[in-house]
Order: structure tokens, then sequence, then C-alpha cells
């Protein structure tokens, strides 16, 4: 209630239906939950985000790569969605919330990094907060003072003060005593994949996200693969947040017990009156978990199987059924949550995959297990290029949800270090020395030869090397070949609302391509790198050699921090320590060094 989803419920003339928004198709689809029939299909013209349903009965789908959140009032008499406007955003808005009194519309911009508030009447933009990298899903406090915002990326929730526009991070890193033979070792667990935020009911707010131990301080051991050998890397985490204190519940982390049952959350729904939490996991179903204990993550209850790509629930009848989407499988299944014994019972009109109970959801069953009823799949239509092409979709299976250990030992996946082709802005320590996660999306196809010390000549051999590294059983030719084709496909939104004004911006391409900073003569031409390796004096004590391949520049104002290990958080910081090593720029005036900075950032 009052924040989106990929997937919402509403009433049309007494029929229960369901909001899809569907980033395939890139339309809203309205589905008559009890048939599974289409009643209608509304195309949007771009990838949607999320949906959110006003108090007032109006749709808002976020349309991530038009940078606007389109506004629909049901038409009563045709049935279907009638478009009544289309509110500019800055680029990507992805998740929209409305405030408790419902006068105000929160909308997050993931590659704009804002958060927009809206009137709820008129729509207009009252202001916009900057925030930190990868803002994704809202919640608002009860007494709507307060927005919670997520981050995909970087280990933080930011909470907006909503009577004010400022913005206050609240650190999710995690701290660990660890003794291991060297003596007592603190191991820094890092936040992610932050997708999805829901209220408790409580004043609670539960975050479902992942702790990563990259493990790659500048004196730590080089590791076998990514990350720590032998120790764990990623762990399912599930952090609380007071929503009057803002206090990050205590939720030490817990070794010894590796929850690793989710690795991508991607959405989440709080049940009231069993307390249960039900979230969404790509790869990996529904999980659902004691929403009450103290760690949620430590005490799940059940698992419940569902068609490939889960990234939208919605509770109804009370909190006795369940809806949930499958955006790969195109297949809404509808779940009965009561508790009753186990009697599979699968029907509707277009079933091909039903939802099946594994032996784990058995395993874990304590009093009951899941039943779904229905599932239904959707019809196709045209939109992006992956809703017809089955290779991009077999590649988009393996870089989500790979059947386990496939592509990692350990469960997981391209998807845990790279969140929708991009970086999770981690450092990781290798075999080689440390190495920080460059984006992938629309970054790799003039960008050969691949890693950061170039010693992968094309994408099947750095591929394969990751499998090696991640200790994966491996892909077969077809698996890696599909998988290198979605990793083409992969795009970014086009940036609408550029930061930097055009003539800044080409005073600085002037000054990089000069002689006297010298940047042009390695990063040059289109792809912003010569295909070379140099030293620049970057060597760190566990790198095996001090030479690097040029890095593309592309997309440097989304993918802090900067060099293979990540010593630098911003361009700034980056300018000044690498003067003299790498080109110059001590000579510059602070005019042409922000010059310099803007040109960077517009790459
Ligand atoms: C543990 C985190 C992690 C996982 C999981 C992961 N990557 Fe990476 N990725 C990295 C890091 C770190 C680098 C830089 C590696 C290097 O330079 O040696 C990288 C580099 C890459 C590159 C090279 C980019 C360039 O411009 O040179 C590609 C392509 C890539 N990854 C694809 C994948 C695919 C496909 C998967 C799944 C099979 C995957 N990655 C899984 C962290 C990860
Ligand atoms: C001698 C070749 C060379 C020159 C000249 C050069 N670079 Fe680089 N650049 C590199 C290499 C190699 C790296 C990777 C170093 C590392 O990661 O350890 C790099 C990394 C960078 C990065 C970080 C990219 C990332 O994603 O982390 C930026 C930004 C950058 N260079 C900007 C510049 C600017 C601005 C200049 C001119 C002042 C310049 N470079 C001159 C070779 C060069």
């Amino acid at each position: 209630v009052g924040t989106s989803a990929t997937l919402a419920l509403g009433d049309v003339e007494g029929t229960r239906v369901a909001y899809i928004a569907d980033e395939d198709a890139h339309g809203v689809r309205t589905v008559d939950l009890s048939t599974g029939a289409e009643l209608e299909f509304t195309p949007l013209g771009g990838a949607p985000g999320q949906l959110l349903i006003t108090a007032d009965g109006r749709l808002l789908v976020a349309i991530k790569d038009r940078a606007s959140v389109a506004v629909f009032e049901p038409s009563t008499e045709k049935k279907s969605l009638e478009l009544r406007c289309l509110v500019p955003t800055p680029t990507e808005p992805i998740a929209l919330a409305s405030t408790p009194d419902s006068t105000r519309i929160l909308v997050t911009s993931r590659w704009g990094h804002a958060l927009s508030v809206l009137d709820s009447a008129t729509l207009k933009r009252l202001s916009t907060v900057d925030l930190p990298r990868d803002p994704a899903a809202i919640v608002t406090s009860r007494d709507g003072q307060r927005a919670f915002v997520s981050h995909i990326v970087g280990a933080r929730m930011s909470v907006v003060d909503l009577t004010g526009d400022r913005a206050v991070a609240l650190d999710l890193h995690q701290v660990e005593r660890a003794v291991n033979f060297e003596g007592t070792k603190s191991v820094r667990w890092s936040y992610g994949q932050g997708y999805t935020l829901v209220r408790s009911g409580e004043g609670k707010i539960l975050a479902p996200g992942v702790l990563a131990n990259p493990s790659s301080g500048p004196d730590a051991p080089p590791s076998t693969g990514y990350g720590p050998g032998g120790a764990p890397t990623a762990l399912t985490e599930i952090s609380t947040i007071d929503d009057t204190t803002q206090q990050v519940g205590a939720n030490p982390v817990l070794v010894s017990s590796t929850h690793t049952d989710c690795l991508l959350p991607r959405a989440a729904a709080f049940e009231e009156k069993s307390g249960r939490l039900y979230v969404a996991c790509l790869g990996d179903g529904v999980r659902v978990y004691d929403g009450r204990a103290k760690r949620p993550n430590l005490n799940p209850v059940r698992r419940l199987m569902v068609a490939d790509g889960p990234t939208g629930l919605a509770l109804f009848e009370e909190g006795k059924r369940l809806a949930v989407w499958s955006q790969f499988a195109r297949t809404l299944s509808v779940f009965d949550i009561t508790i009753r014994p186990y009697k599979p019972k699968v029907w509707g009109p277009q079933l091909t995959t039903p939802p099946v109970e594994s032996e784990e959801t058995i395993a874990l069953m304590t009093n009951g297990s899941p039943r779904a009823t229905k599932a239904f799949q959707l019809p196709s239509h045209e939109g992006a290029a992956i809703s017809t092409n089955d290779t991009l979709a077999l590649g988009r299976r393996l870089f989500f949800s790979a059947d386990a250990k496939t592509i990692a030992g350990d469960g997981r996946v391209c998807a845990s270090c790279h969140p929708d082709g991009r970086d999770d802005g981690l450092t990781w320590s290798t075999l080689d020395g440390p190495r920080q996660t460059p984006i992938l999306a629309a970054r790799l196809l003039d960008t050969a030869p691949y890693s950061w010390d170039g010693s992968n000549a094309d994408l099947s051999s750095h591929v394969r090397r990751t499998v090696k590294r991640l200790m994966g059983f491996g892909l077969d030719p077809k698996q890696r070949e599909a998988l290198i084709a979605y990793l083409g496909s992969m795009s970014v939104p086009r940036d609408e609302t550029p930061i930097h004004d055009k003539i800044t911006v080409a005073r600085g391409q002037a000054i990089f391509q000069s002689p006297d900073t010298g940047c042009a003569t390695c990063h040059s031409g289109g792809s912003t790198s010569d295909a070379a390796g140099h030293d620049v004096a970057t060597q760190v004590k566990s790198d095996r050699a001090p030479a690097f391949d040029t890095p593309s520049l592309r997309f440097l104002s989304q993918s802090a921090p900067y060099f293979h290990d990540g010593r630098y958080a911003t361009i700034a910081d980056l300018l000044k320590g690498s003067d003299g090593t790498m080109g110059h720029t001590g000579h510059l005036s602070d005019s042409d060094r922000s010059a310099l900075t803007a040109y960077l950032e517009s790459l």
C-alpha cells in the first residue's frame, strides 16, 4: 500500500484484475485474476519500471527509458486505461510511492540518482533531491515526514526529509570480527542488491538485500577466485530499520550459518496477520521468512516455486492469496497461502509450466505446504528484442538465474556483481590482484581486450575465466554463445537531462585532447581506449603485473569508484592523485579542471 511494484491489484467493475508492468512487452497488461485472461494490453513506447495505484484510482507507471511517469485513468466506458499525461522526471525513473496523506507522489530515478517529489493532484514537480548512485525502492515513514530510499549499490539507505530537501545516508556496512589463524580480523560486509523495501506494520521497515565480502583491502592476500578463498562471499540479509529512530536493527553477521537462500531479491510483501515476509528472488522462487523475527533472514519458513524471473508480488483476499509475476517466463501465478496440507492442483486455460513443490520446500515445511493454485502464461507482445529472441532469453536466464553452480560454486550468478549488467561498486580480490567490477551494458562491443589487465582477447575467453574464478561447473558452447549475445544486447538509458552544459563539456573535451594533458594518447578514438597495456604506476602489493589495459571511459559518472583497485572515490580525486603518472593535470586551473571533469562525466 502506497508503494509501487511491477504487479498491482485493482478492481474493474467488480472484477479483480492484476496490472502488470512488463518490461519485455514495453507495456501494461490488465489481467483477470480469476481466469488469467488478458483483458487489455496498453503499450508504453518504452520499458516500464514499477507502477502505483493512487488513492483516487489513477494508475502511475514509471517508464525507465523515456524519463517520464505515465498517468492513466481507468475509463469506465471502454473498460480500458486512458493516458492522461506524461510527467517528465530525471533519467530512468523506476519506483514510486505516495505519502500516507496522499498529497504527494515520490519517484526515484536510478541513472539520474534523484528522488522527485510531485504534487499528487497537479503532478507538478515540487522538488528534486540528489541522491547517491542507484536509488531504487521507496517507503515513507508513518507520519509522512520522511522517505526511506534503498540503493542497489553502495551499502547505504537514504533518508530524505520531505519537509525540506535534505537526504541523509544510513550506513549499511556491517563489521564482523572473525577469528582466523592470523588472529582476530575485522571483515567489512557490504550491503547491496537493495531493490525492494517493505513496511512491517510495526514502525519497522524491512530491507531484503545481500551482504558481500569482496575481501580486497590493500593488504588482503590474493584469493583464488573472486573474494576470500574458502570463506563465504555473499549472504542473504534482511535489515530492519526503525521508522522513527532510523536505527538499523542490530543484525550482526553470523558467518557460521551460511544463509545463501536468496541472492537476488527483487520484490517483497509483508502479511500482517501471520507476520510473514514474502521475498521474490530471481533464480530462487519466492522465499518466506518470519518477518517479525529479529533476524528474518535466519528464520526462513518455506519456499514457493514459481516460474522463472519473479519480479513482482501482491497479497490479496486479506492476505490469504499471493499473486506473483514472473517476468522471464511471462507467467502470473496465484498461490493459496492459507496453511493447508500439501495437495497440488493446477488449472487454468493457458497453463504451460505449473509451479512445482521442491523437496526443499517440503524440508522447510513447518505447518503445511504452499499450494500453487493457478499459473497463467500470458500472450507475447512485440516490445523489446528479448521478447521474441530465444537466444537472448536464454542468455538472460543464465545471467540472472543460472541453475545452481553452473556459474559459481557458491550460488552466485553474473547479476550478483553486475546488477542489471552494471557494476556493484566493489573491488574483489583475485589471484591477479584487486579488481573493481566494471559496467558491462553498452560498453563491451568495441572495447576488446577484456579484464583490467587485458588478458582476454574476446568475451568468450573472459567468460570462461569468470566461471573458473567462481568455481562453477561451466557453460556448454550453446549457453556461452547465448550469454555473450545477451551481454552485447544490454543497454543503458539515454541521458535525457545532462548534468553539464554543452559549452563546458566541449571545453573539457579540448583539454582532454590537448598534448598538455596527454589523455587522448591512450584514451583514444570512440571507445576512449587504445586497447593496449600501460604501466601508469598503479600496481599494488597483490597485483601480479604492473600494466593495465587502457579502460573505456564510457559511463564514468555511473561507475565510481575508479581504477582497477577502486582507490579513487571521485573523478576529482583521480585527477589530483594521478597527475604525472597518468597524463598531466597539475598545470590546470580550477575552472579547466572542472571542465575536464564535466567532459569525463558526460561520456
Ligand atoms: C564476484 C563478482 C563478479 C561476478 C559474479 C561476475 N563478475 Fe564479471 N567482473 C567482475 C570483476 C571484478 C571484473 C574485472 C575482472 C578483471 O579485470 O580481472 C569483471 C569483468 C567482467 C567483464 C569484462 C569487462 C571489461 O570491460 O573488461 C565481463 C564481460 C564480465 N565481467 C562478465 C561477467 C559475466 C558474463 C558473469 C557471469 C558469468 C560475471 N561477469 C560474473 C566481477 C564479477
Ligand atoms: C599512458 C596511457 C594513459 C594516459 C596518458 C592516460 N590514461 Fe587514463 N588510464 C590508463 C590506464 C592504464 C588506466 C587504468 C589504470 C588502473 O586501473 O590501474 C586508466 C584509467 C583512467 C580512469 C579510470 C577509469 C575507471 O573506470 O576506473 C580515468 C577516469 C582516466 N584514466 C582518465 C584519464 C585522463 C583524464 C587522462 C589525462 C589527464 C588520462 N587518463 C591519461 C591509461 C592512460
